[in-house]
This record gives structure tokens, sequence and C-alpha cells, in this order.
């Protein structure tokens, strides 16, 4: 087991280096799946979410070369296998991914439910209502999800929720269909523009990604390419976040301002000065956070994924901040812990209200799930003093390398091993 120790009080100052977008990596690595020859992805993050689909990609025949740290080639070719088993699925939610490119590529998948992060009811209604609209048979049998097509025909799909995860599924599922699939309410985020652009480079047919209708003509195959993942938004919004909890000063690289927009306003809102260049911002902070109500919604709304970071910074605001949460029903477990830290929050229902107090204190928390954790990190950094932050193995699912990354901000961070009750320092 893990931990990481971190003496905070510290102003973040320096440069850090975005990695690519974990949930752009987790969508275009199983749409390799449906190409007929090998593909080279670049820019790919380091975490464990990626290591566990390429190990899910490896036991359905796939071929797996790592290049270098961030560049992996994938022949698909001999690709043999249906079955996503329970003890490769439930260690992420990405796994469902496997049903939509399963059914585009072999009409056949079997997938055990996936895991992930625990928002409350996590449903995947829509994505199998748009798998049996392509025509899919879908079933569950001794608990895995099961689908199975002759033929996988166009039609127009209207999603009840906007989902990401149904958006992507279908379209991999759709992508290699006959005819026309017209999937109307669709989601925007940019990594679903990231996954039309890798399919249409191989040669696929999608128009619309990024708007609520997206159009995919179906092609009969699609071929090997070299394609760069786009940088993550929400680490990089994470590590906006910090330097603005910490009255900080950090350039933020390899980034898509645009991405970023909603992220911007807000901690312009609070105070802080951002400057946008074409691949970077700077991030600085000079006074104690105002306060500002947040309310999470699809793309191109606040994004859920940085919610507990941003209304940790609250924590400690100039006044009262109104926190809603759009997305999820119960993504608000984590504001126990900064209450263990002296914030002031009243949580109803979807709604958080936050009265900021002048610091937060150190203390042994935990991260309940990955931004949670990323939102414990923050207020460790902003505290003054050691704080323990228990469960770290939800933060390595989707932040590449962040322990050094912060420490080169000048953050006194460290990863530490639990042995029973002996201690082990490892490298930060
Ligand atoms: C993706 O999850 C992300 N995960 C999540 O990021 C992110 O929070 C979420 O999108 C929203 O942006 C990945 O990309 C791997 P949804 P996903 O389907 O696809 C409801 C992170 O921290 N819904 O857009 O599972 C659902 O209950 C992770 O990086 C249905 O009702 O989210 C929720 O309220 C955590 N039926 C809403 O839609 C369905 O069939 C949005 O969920 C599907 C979803």
């Amino acid at each position: 087991m893990e931990k990481f120790v971190i003496n905070g009080g510290k102003p973040l100052k320096g440069e850090v280096l975005i990695s690519g977008a974990k949930n752009a990596a987790v969508a275009i690595l199983p749409a390799v799946m449906l190409a007929e020859s090998s593909c080279i992805i670049e820019n790919l993050p380091q975490i464990s979410d990626v290591a566990a689909i390429l190990r899910v990609m490896k036991h359905l025949g796939a071929e797996i070369r790592m290049i270098n740290k961030t560049t992996v080639e994938i022949d698909p070719s001999h690709i043999n296998s249906f079955i996503v088993t329970k003890e490769m699925s439930e260690s992420m939610r990405a796994s469902s991914y496997f049903l939509g490119a399963l059914l585009g590529r072999l009409k056949r998948a079997r997938v055990a439910p996936p895991g992930g992060c625990n928002f409350g009811v996590r449903p995947l209604d829509q994505h199998i209502k748009g798998f049996e609209i392509l025509g899919a048979k879908m079933a569950i049998e001794n608990g895995m999800l099961d689908g199975r097509a002759a033929t996988l025909k166009g039609a127009s799909i209207y999603l009840d929720v906007v989902s990401v995860g149904a958006t992507i599924n279908i379209m991999l599922a759709a992508v290699k269909a006959k005819g026309l699939t017209v999937i109307e309410n669709a989601a925007k985020e940019p990594h679903i523009v990231d996954l039309a652009n890798f399919l249409n480079s191989m040669g696929a047919n999608i128009m619309g990604a990024g708007t609520s209708t997206i159009k995919i003509r179906g092609v009969d195959k699609l071929s090997g390419v070299t394609y760069s993942i786009i940088p993550d938004q929400i680490e990089a919004g994470t590590y906006m976040a910090a330097a603005v909890a910490t009255k900080g000063d950090v350039l933020v690289n390899n980034v898509t301002p645009k991405h970023l927009e909603s992220i911007i306003a807000k901690l312009r809102e609070m105070g802080a000065e951002i400057q946008e260049f074409d691949e970077a911002v700077r991030v600085t902070m000079r006074t104690r956070p105002k306060k500002c109500n947040v309310k999470t919604m699809p793309h191109p709304g606040f994004p859920t994924d940085m919610q507990p970071q941003i209304a940790t910074v609250l924590t400690v605001a100039d006044g009262t901040s109104i926190v809603t949460e759009g997305v999820w029903d119960s993504r608000f477990r984590y504001i126990d812990q900064l209450t263990l830290m002296g914030a002031n929050v009243q949580v109803d229902g979807r709604t958080a209200v936050i009265a900021g107090v002048k610091e937060l204190t150190p203390a042994p928390v935990e991260a309940v799930d990955l931004r949670a954790g990323a939102a414990m990190i923050i207020a460790g950094l902003m505290s003054k003093g050691i704080t323990e932050i228990h469960n770290v193995i939800y933060i390595d699912r989707g932040y590449e390398n962040i322990v050094e990354k912060f420490s080169r901000l000048g953050a006194d961070i460290k990863r530490v091993t639990v042995l029973d009750d002996n201690v082990v320092y490892k490298q930060a």
C-alpha cells in the first residue's frame, strides 16, 4: 500500500508538462481493434488505466509493442477472443468500450460490467439501447454483458441523457456498420472529437463530432495509422487549480487552451491572472481566492472531473460559494475528508455550500476516487504542515508521475510505501 505525504504551505512555481488525455486514450486504444493493420499511438499517458486497457487488448489477441514510454504499436490483426472477464474489467470504467469495439470488429462481445470510480449508480442503458438499435442482441448471462449481431445496420439513435461513454461506444459499433448512423443528443467532449479524428484518419466517415448530432457513414475497412492523443484537459486543470490554491505562478505546457475555457473562466472569477499562449497557459495568483459559484455540466460546461479540485480551492475563498454537480448523483463523498481538514461545507444532494475558511489544517485523509484524490493533494499543498493521503491507487489511475510533476514545481510531496508498521521512503 502506498500513501502520499505532503509538507504543504509553499507556493507552486515553475513549469509542468501535461500528458496525453486519459479519457481519449481509453477510447482510442480499443478503437485500434477496428483496424486491419498496425497503429502507432503517440502521447499515451503513463497511467494504470492505460496499462489495464493494453493488458485486455493483449489478452484478446492484439500484439502490443511499447516503442517508448508514451508510444505504443498495436497490431490488432490476430484478435481472436471476444471475452473481457470480471478480473480484467472491474478496475476501470472504460472496459465498457470493449463492447462497442468488439461488436464493431467481431459482431460478438462478452464483457463483465465495468468498475471504476464510485459516483453512485452508473448505468449503461444508453449504450445498450444504441447497440440494440444498430441490430445487436444484448443480454446479461452469468453476470456478463453479452452482445451478438449477424450484421450491424446504421440507424438513428437519440440519447436520453448526454453520455460520453454511450456516444463513444455507439461510434465504435457504428463505424463499420452498413449505412448511416445518426447519434442525436451526443456528448461533445474534446475526447469525442479526438476519437472521431482518429477513426477518420483510419478511413472512417464521421461528421459532426463536437456537436450534438454525429453522423457516421459505415465503411468496409479501416487501416492502421500513426496518431497522437490530445493533451489532458483535466490534468491541466488540476495543476492550474493547484497554482491558484497555493498562490503560485505556474506555466502549464502542452495544453489546448480552447479545451480549458470553462476552467479558465472560473479561475479568473476567483482572482487568478491567466495568460493564454498557443499551447500553454500561465496561471498566477496573488490573493486569497474570491468566492464563486460553479455548476458542472457536459462539455462545453464546467467539467465534473474538475469539481472536487475547484471546490477544494473554494474552501479557503473569501465568502460563501455554491457548487452544484450536474452530471453525477453522488460526487461529494470527498467533502468528509475536507471537513477533517477544517473546511466548512454543507452538502444537500447535488449541491455543496462552501463557507470559506482562512486556511485548512493538515490531517490524514483518503482519496475516495481519482479526482477526489487530486483534490486531496491540492488541499495538502495549500495547508501548512504534514498531510497524509491514503488510497493513492485511485490517483495513479489517471495522473502520470504526479509526485514528480508537483515536486518539480517546488512542492514537498513524497510517495511512501507502507509495509505493516514499517515505512519505506521511495524516490519522489
Ligand atoms: C466519462 O464517464 C468519464 N470517464 C468520466 O471521467 C466523466 O466524469 C464522465 O464521462 C462525464 O464527463 C471516461 O471517459 C472513462 P457518462 P462516463 O456516460 O462515460 C448517466 C474521470 O475522473 N448515464 O457521460 O461513464 C450517468 O449516470 C472519469 O476521469 C445514464 O443514465 O460518463 C451520468 O449521470 C470519472 N445511462 C451521466 O449519464 C447511460 O447509459 C453522464 O455519464 C450512461 C450514462
